[in-house]
């Protein structure tokens, strides 16, 4: 079982971090003759269009975001335009803006570099408005595209080891990861960003499928090759993530598995030549599963893997999230279409203590995922504040159970966050800065090599339910990278031993570049 020789994802790791000396001896340029299309295409196959003009939820995005959709005895069966919905706020292109060298399609969940790597695939029972299948989703036409026909649910359900959401499950969404489309840019870092940027996305596609009254969840625990091949990938290029079920049949079982031959189907090349790094298809083959009965024990074991709580030692502030009363009610779609990361922050601007803890207390109940027990966090959640009403200026970590907020140091640490955020003027000038850090020797005890993808994904969500939770208040946000020591150092001696995985700025843009 390579997954549990763990050394693979602690060379992976190590071997990617940012430094102050990293970043100056490995200067990277970037080829803008060769930069890889940012869409997936299929020149040969017909696409079927999305509708476009399907009723928004109305659902408020706080709701969205923090609630999961009950169990009901009944069945919750997507139609094509609830699929259309999910898709389109999770990766449909919300804005298009003109740059010196073309023309950017920014879509509805951040991403590093506005590469997109993340694709999405559709495998579905029969469901009313599409045929069953294997489906491709193409944001640029905002339509899908047949790989197969056909109910091939079986086939994820058995290399889920029938995982309850994936059997009774109408449909499933399969995100994968293309290396070359992030690393053009990112290098070998991509792996990492894989994580990131499919969790922000996945961040939008739980927050609508919750407010379209759809169950859905994240699974982790899959046979990779089983999935690759029935997407028909080419793994050296494009690879399996996460599935995510929607909706529920309340009976029944999923067809038996069906052959999947290789399609053989062209693809328009991304660019004129592609870089491989080997860092990455071993850091995914270390983490693959290989057999049903490996993916049974990984998310047991998994799940069992309880993360200590930590100590409080220093002085406390309480959380002051916004009563249900009091929280602004702009829905989910329309905070998903005004989001966009802030490129200026205005440093002299300021926000509410109920303001952040609303943040925090929406982002941070536990994403639903297959290897998590409800509720279950992997990342721990430190912050500088820099300017936030209530709440003094200072480093502090984040008691999720107990919703409080513990000072760690007193003190203005702009320039820090400066330094920490790769010299970036951005966590500089927010409110306040939010640092994920995790432990990774106990995650990578518990779940593997796999647990180094569970972690980054996990970040991601959080991160992307933080966007969507600030934005739904009318700040701002950006993702960011950073020098992954410092961040440890800077946090220490409460983080020895944690590693830096996520880093998200918040405050008010100085361009108001949101309504
Ligand atoms: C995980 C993550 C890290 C990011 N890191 C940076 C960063 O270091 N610097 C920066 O200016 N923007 C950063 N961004 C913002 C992206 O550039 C931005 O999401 C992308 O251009 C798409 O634009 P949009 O978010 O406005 O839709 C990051 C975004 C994410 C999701």
């Amino acid at each position: 079982m390579k997954n549990r020789g763990v050394q693979a994802a602690w060379k992976y790791h190590q071997g990617t971090k940012h430094s102050y000396w990293s970043i100056r001896t490995n200067p990277h340029v970037l080829d803008w003759a060769n930069r890889p299309l940012p869409f997936k295409i299929y020149p040969t196959v017909e696409p079927i269009p999305l509708p476009r003009d399907v009723p928004q939820t109305g659902v408020a995005a706080l709701a969205a975001i923090s609630a999961r959709v009950p169990l009901t005895e009944g069945d919750s069966l997507p139609n094509l335009r609830d699929l259309a919905r999910i898709l389109f706020f999770s990766a449909g292109i919300t804005k298009q803006r003109k740059f010196p060298g073309g023309e950017i399609y920014f879509r509805a969940a951040a991403c590093t570099g506005a590469l997109y790597e993340i694709e999405l695939y559709v495998v579905t029972g029969k469901l009313e408005g599409l045929d069953a299948g294997v489906y491709h989703f193409n944001p640029a036409d905002v339509s899908l595209r047949p790989l197969r026909a056909g109910d091939f649910r079986g086939n994820l359900a058995q290399a889920a080891a029938m995982e309850p959401s994936v059997a009774r499950a109408p449909a499933t969404i399969v995100c994968t990861g293309t290396y070359w489309r992030n690393a053009w840019k990112y290098g070998a870092r991509t792996y990492r960003h894989f994580g990131w940027d499919n969790g922000t996305l996945l961040a939008n596609m739980l927050a609508v499928a919750a407010a379209s009254g759809l169950p859905a969840e994240i699974v982790l625990g899959f046979v990779d090759a089983e999935v690759n091949q029935l997407l028909d990938l080419d793994t050296r290029r494009e690879v399996s993530l996460c599935l995510v079920p929607v909706g529920r049949k309340s009976e029944g079982s999923p067809p038996a598995p069906q052959k999947a031959a290789s399609l053989g189907l062209e693809t328009v090349p991304l660019s004129e030549r592609e870089v491989e790094y080997p860092a990455m298809l071993e850091m995914h083959e270390a983490s693959s599963l290989q057999s049903v009965e490996e993916v049974e024990q990984w998310r047991e074991r998994g799940k069992q893997t309880v993360l200590p709580a930590s100590v409080q030692a220093g002085e406390e502030v309480r959380l002051q999230p916004l009563s249900k009363e009091e929280q602004r009610t702009d829905t989910v779609e329309q905070v998903i279409l005004r989001r966009g990361s802030t490129r200026t922050f205005d440093k002299t601007a300021s926000i509410a203590l109920a303001e952040l803890s609303t943040i925090l207390d929406c982002a941070t109940r536990g994403v639903p995922a297959d290897f998590l027990a409800p509720g279950a966090q992997l990342n721990d959640i430190y912050l500088i504040a820099h300017s936030v009403e209530g709440l003094a200026p200072g480093a502090y970590f984040f008691h999720r159970e107990r919703n409080t907020l513990e000072l760690l140091k007193h003190g203005k640490f702009r320039a820090e966050a400066y330094r920490l955020g790769l010299e970036q003027q951005l966590p500089a000038d927010a409110c306040v800065d939010v640092f994920f850090l995790a432990d990774l020797n106990q995650i990578l005890e518990g779940y593997g090599n796999r647990g180094y993808r569970g972690v980054q994904l996990e970040a991601g969500a959080i991160g992307g339910q933080m966007y969507l939770a600030a934005y739904t208040q009318h700040l701002g946000a950006s993702g960011l990278t950073f020098f992954d020591d410092e961040v440890t150092q800077f946090f220490s001696p409460h983080a020895n031993d944690k590693s830096a995985i996520f880093l998200l700025a918040i405050g008010k843009p100085l361009k108001r570049n949101i309504q």
